[in-house]
């Protein structure tokens, strides 16, 4: 097992990394000084595959558990879904002791996050993320919502979790897509911040793929230790933070023109090479580091060029998310592999150019 460490004061947290980690569930938490009542948020195919394990692990070291499944789907995370998860929680009489645990990927962790952070003005939160997109993102870091009306992910805190539990060994239930999906995450990690984690990539992309344990391992805690150590550095996002969202910008534009449809890591991919062009038409990103982008995506099964929709709706949509929030469109771009930097003077024509090459 690896650990990775996220130091932030009375909030500071260990991110256990591991193949088979699932059956430890009720130690760790016990070693966390976490007893009695414990609550399980997931969904229905999560708890076919692993629910019954987690709970006997659970009841094993004597918590007494209950384990609420909500369907999968963005939509699920509601402030309504959220209010029939807090009756479940009074009827069970869950204390401010209570752990909840998220048992899923980024829609679980969200809302039960949410969940977790004002029940009772916040009981203890336990991320298990089931998906590589979720072990290598959005499990670390303590962002937790619900969307509202076209407000995706604006209703929510900062609520970081006692502990995150990544078990490599779940991963081998995903599809090819959704570890691709992931994938798009990790490889955004080596763009930002390592360029050595980068070059990791480009030389063992097809055995991540096919699942090699310890290369997997390898992925996961290191994407949880420069995802640690950027939310270290500004846990609020106001400043540095923000270059995790790199391909993002376009990446949440293709997913709202898409009706999500295209999958986030999906988006994600082509927004990163977007950007990556944006970059390069400005002088400022090397063609050949522009390259060894597009063929890395490519490799871990990732689109790398906007499917067929509109380049000007794309737009529309970013400029909406911003306008709203009244806040101006934010790039984050490379200057080359493994470091990026943060603009908000991207002409829009430059914008439609990089969607469209
Ligand atoms: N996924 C971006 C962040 O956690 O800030």
């Amino acid at each position: 097992m690896k650990e990775v460490r996220l130091k932030l004061g009375n909030s500071s947290y260990d991110i256990y990394i591991g193949a088979g980690l699932i059956v430890q569930i009720g130690q760790l938490l016990k070693k966390a000084g976490l007893d009695g009542k414990a609550v399980i948020i997931t969904n229905p195919k999560v708890k076919s595959l692993y629910g019954d394990v987690i709970e006997q692990n659970l009841t094993g070291e004597g918590f007494k558990v209950i384990v609420l499944q909500i369907p999968e789907g963005e939509e699920q995370k509601s402030l309504e879904v959220a209010g029939s998860l807090y009756r479940e929680l009074s009827t069970f009489y869950a204390e401010r002791t209570t752990p909840i645990i998220a048992l899923g990927g980024g829609v679980i962790g969200d809302l039960a996050g949410f969940v977790a952070a004002t029940f009772l003005r916040g009981v203890p939160f336990i991320q298990i993320p089931t998906t590589l997109l979720a072990q290598v993102d959005s499990s670390i870091g303590g962002k937790v919502a619900v969307n509202y009306g076209r407000l995706k992910n604006k209703i929510g805190a900062f609520y970081q979790p006692r502990m995150v539990i990544s078990d490599i060994n779940i991963l081998k239930t995903l599809t090819p897509e959704d570890l691709s999906d992931g994938l798009a995450e990790a490889i955004k990690y080596g763009v930002i911040w390592d360029k050595e984690l980068f070059s990791f990539f480009e030389s063992n992309i097809d055995r991540i793929k096919a699942l090699d344990e310890s290369l997997v391992e390898e992925v996961v805690f290191r994407s949880a230790k420069i995802k640690a150590e950027v939310v270290e550095k500004d846990e609020r996002d106001f400043a540095i933070r923000n270059i995790l969202n790199y391909g993002h910008t376009i990446g949440h534009g293709i997913e709202a023109v898409s009706e999500f449809k295209v999958q986030h890591g999906e988006a994600v991919a082509i927004g990163m090479i977007a950007a990556g062009k944006i970059s390069h038409k400005m002088g400022i990103l090397d063609k050949n580091e522009l390259i060894r982008l597009e063929s890395v995506i490519k490799q871990a099964g990732l689109p790398t060029k906007v499917p067929d929709l509109d380049a000007g709706k794309i737009i529309d949509a970013i400029k909406h998310d911003k306008k709203i929030l009244k806040c101006k469109v934010r790039f984050i771009l490379p200057k080359s592999i493994g470091s990026v930097f943060i603009t908000e003077e991207v002409n829009l024509s430059l914008i439609r150019e990089a969607l469209i090459d």
